[in-house]
């Protein structure tokens, strides 16, 4: 598949190795004891996948066992070892059947050069713009998807798209023209589904990314409506290199996962200085809970900053910048945690 490049800023760990070097750095207690058992439990897991597949057991079951064993296995073993352990996994045969599913495929292969890029998103968000890929799929790749879509990971996901159009909508209808800024902004799919954007109601919507490609969609896509599509990252940002102006609502979905804390904290000061009076800022960053970072570390190549509710408040405590209210909650779906800080 073709490779695209993106100049990645350096402030978010979008790549495997990245992220992985940040597991390093805040644990390091690797025993060779742990890894030998953990190579063994991996090895069973993944040679029972491979039986399953080869007997043509019922799929779902093969991948319930499979995202279940994988998860407990990591819960189990250190941060590090677990690296050590989906390195394997991703070497496995097994792996064969599940790149099979163009969601872990995309997810696997990243064709962007960088980990949770848009169009891996448009997979999750079951958009019409990936549906002749998903039509390409081998029967047991689309049941495999059929799996990997229901996950808890990305009905949280299309959850946070929709509460993000419901924000927007509830701030436009308490501002008229209101100016909203949206953080690595992917495909901006959330204002296909945005009531105050359909009838005109916002003054503006800023989508900054830095993937180029994702941009252009953007413009391109609400070419002539209040979306401005704005090349730009968090060094950017942070760098106050670009003249964004100031907003009623700033919000990131799918970029904190990636973010140290200490680049999350700075991140936040920043947004908060560019809000108006009065105006929110919404940051989303995937719990640790979910249960399925297992089969996304080592199939899907996957690996998140995954943050409890503790690490979240923790971010908004560190922030120095008056706030005049603040809440941290979850949606429906348990799978994200959501912090709203109002100045
Ligand atoms: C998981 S997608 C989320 C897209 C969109 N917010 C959504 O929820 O569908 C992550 C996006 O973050 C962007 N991104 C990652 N690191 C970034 C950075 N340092 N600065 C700006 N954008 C970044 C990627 O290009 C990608 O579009």
């Amino acid at each position: 598949m073709k490779q695209f490049q993106t100049a990645l800023d350096g402030y978010s760990l979008v790549t495997a190795q990245s992220i992985s070097e940040h597991a390093r750095s805040t644990v390091n207690n690797f025993t060779i004891d742990q890894t030998k058992e953990g190579e063994a439990e991996l090895a069973l897991i993944l040679s029972l996948t491979q039986q399953a597949f080869e007997t043509n057991a019922p799929v779902h079951g093969i991948m319930k066992a499979l995202t279940e064993r994988l998860q407990t296995l990591k819960n189990k073993v250190t941060p590090l070892t677990w690296t050590h352990l989906a390195a394997l996994a991703q070497m496995h045969p097994v792996s064969s059947y599940l790149l099979q599913d163009p969601l872990t495929r995309w997810s696997f292969e990243k064709p962007r050069g960088y980990s949770g890029d848009a169009q891996l998103l448009d997979f999750i968000y079951e958009h019409p713009a990936v549906a002749s890929q998903v039509k390409e799929a081998s029967p047991l790749g689309t049941e495999i998807y059929d799996f990997t879509r229901q996950a808890a990971s990305a009905v949280a996901v299309r959850e946070r798209r929709d509460l993000l159009a419901g924000h927007v909508d509830a701030v436009a209808s308490e501002k008229p023209n209101a100016e909203v800024l949206a953080i690595a902004a992917g495909h901006l799919r959330e204002a296909e589904r945005s009531d105050a954007f359909k009838s005109g109601k916002l003054g503006r919507w800023v989508a900054l990314d830095q993937d180029p490609i994702s941009v252009g969609s953007v413009s391109s896509a609400f070419h002539g409506s209040c979306i401005e599509a704005v090349n730009g990252s968090v060094r950017t940002i942070l760098g106050r290199a670009q003249k964004l102006g100031t907003f009623d609502f700033i919000y990131a979905a799918g970029l904190y996962d990636y973010l140290a804390e200490s680049v999350a904290v700075k991140l936040t000061e920043r947004c908060l200085q560019m809000l108006k009076p009065g105006g929110k800022f919404l940051l989303a960053n995937f719990a640790q809970d979910i249960g399925v970072e297992g089969y996304m570390e080592t199939f899907m190549n996957w690996p998140l900053i995954w943050r409890t509710d503790r690490d979240v408040q923790s971010i908004v405590d560190k922030v120095k910048h008056p706030i005049a209210d603040s809440t941290v909650t979850r949606g429906e779906n348990g799978g994200v945690i959501y912090a709203m800080l109002t100045v």
